[in-house]
């Protein structure tokens, strides 16, 4: 796909539903008792595995374009899949379901594709087995496919060196089947929609600082939920809008959770033009209207406790900072290494194409902001995130940019560049 320098971008937008909270709605909704009814439900590719998975171990869901159904059978309802799990490209559906699947009275199987497959499951397999379940990886290697046998668990207070929602939300999950209560302490404050939700459904949780304990629970009830637009997939808008000359858009109903929003936080710092409007409430989970105008942007030292709360939209993050005067670090990044793609060098490699002047460190970049960008050919190494990035980042470089595998934007965001395409006047 090609994409040429932009026009200002102008007009009114709503991005699709979150992808980490539709995930965990059809979880939960399975574990509970009764109909889970999900709208603005994010239909991309990642989700429909996780939908794929759970019919496999026996729960009812319904699609329509308003609204999934999920048939809840409770915490014990699952039944044995009777052929492999398949997660496709999704972390999310990988750790969380293992959790889930920990607990369970037989034995399961998930695979998925080549990166899911190279992705670290060793961060899970660990405190699950130290919980008393019994995980293997079936090549030795520490990642999928993985057999899990269920067994019975044991609560622990596990300290994990990442922080890590998938990690934290897998063992929360394998604490609803285990005979004690089930602690994660994490190193830095990850995405809490796990917590948000499951005390929603009637988990009982305590959280406190960057400690999560959940305490085994009899039954989960069925609940509405209303999936707030995606802040990772709003990132691509706010930065064209951003470094595009004479722009202005507004994003209806973005997902503003303090644990989400540190892109937000970011831009404003490196003096971007974002207005909250509407804020409101909805499940527990904050959300807003974002008025973004192109602004002239400054470099700044981008890490500590900030970095899981945009650690997807880094990314994008660098491709602002070849927009902006003076450097750019982003540090303490080094879990860029094991999402879908290696984002550090991906992003070191594509970006250099385009002429920007950027270093990879050991667990970041430094981007000297400022040098003209230039159309290039861009390897997406099938990774949306990348891809999305990088459709920005023409708009505001010379000539013509490359994007190779570029409907890897179905994972996140099926529709991503019809809707760009729209505010491109
Ligand atoms: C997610 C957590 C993050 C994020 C991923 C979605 C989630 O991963 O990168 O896209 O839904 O819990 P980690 O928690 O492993 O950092």
């Amino acid at each position: 796909m090609k994409f040429t320098r932009a026009n200002a971008l102008k007009g009114t937008i709503t991005v699709p539903g979150d992808k980490s909270i539709s995930h965990r709605s059809v979880m939960f909704g399975a574990l509970a008792e009764g109909t889970t009814r999900v709208t603005n439900f994010l239909r991309g590719a990642d989700c429909l595995s996780t939908i794929s998975c759970f019919r496999k171990l026996g729960i009812e869901i319904e699609e329509s374009p308003q609204e999934i159904l999920i048939h809840g059978k409770g915490l014990h309802g699952l039944s044995a899949p009777s052929s492999i799990l398949d997660v496709g490209n999704s972390g999310t559906t990988t750790r969380l379901i293992c959790g889930i699947l920990a607990g369970q009275p037989f034995v399961s199987e998930l695979t998925g594709d080549d990166s899911i497959c190279s992705r670290p499951m060793k961060r899970i397999m660990d405190p699950l087995s130290r919980m008393g379940a019994r995980i293997e990886s079936l090549n030795h290697n520490g990642c999928a496919p993985l057999r899990i046998e269920g067994s019975s668990l044991h609560g622990i207070h596990y300290m994990s060196p990442v922080a890590s929602a998938q990690v934290k939300s897998c063992l929360l999950l394998a604490g609803l089947y285990a005979d004690s209560p089930t602690s994660v302490t994490e190193p830095s404050l990850s995405r809490n929609h796990s917590e948000i939700m499951l005390e929603r459904f009637g988990a009982r949780l305590d959280t406190r600082g960057t400690t999560a304990t959940i305490y085994p629970e009899p039954r989960l009830r069925a609940q509405e939920i209303h999936v707030p637009g995606d802040i990772s997939s709003a990132a691509y808008f706010i930065a064209a809008a951003l470094i595009v000359p004479g722009s202005e858009i507004l994003i209806k109903n973005v997902g503003i959770n303090p644990t989400r929003d540190g892109l937000l936080r970011v831009c404003r710092d490196m003096g971007a033009d974002i207005t909250l409007l509407n804020e409101c409430r909805d499940a527990g989970e904050p959300s807003a209207d974002l008025l973004v105008r192109s602004s002239a942007l400054h470099g700044m030292e981008v890490g500590g406790s900030i970095i899981p709360a945009l650690i997807d939209e880094l990314p994008v993050v660098a491709a602002l900072a070849c927009f902006a005067e003076g450097t750019t670090v982003i540090r303490d990044a080094q879990e860029l290494k094991v999402k879908e793609s290696n984002r550090i060098d991906v992003m070191v490699q594509n970006l250099s194409a385009m002429g920007a002047r950027i270093t990879a460190t050991d667990d970041g970049m430094v981007i000297e902001g400022g040098a003209p960008l230039n159309g290039a050919v861009i390897d997406s190494h099938l990774d949306h995130r990348i891809a999305m990035t990088f459709a920005v980042t023409a708009l505001a470089a010379g000539g013509e940019t490359q994007i190779l595998d570029a409907d890897c934007v179905r994972i996140s965001y099926p529709g991503f560049y019809e809707d760009l395409a729209s505010l491109i006047s």
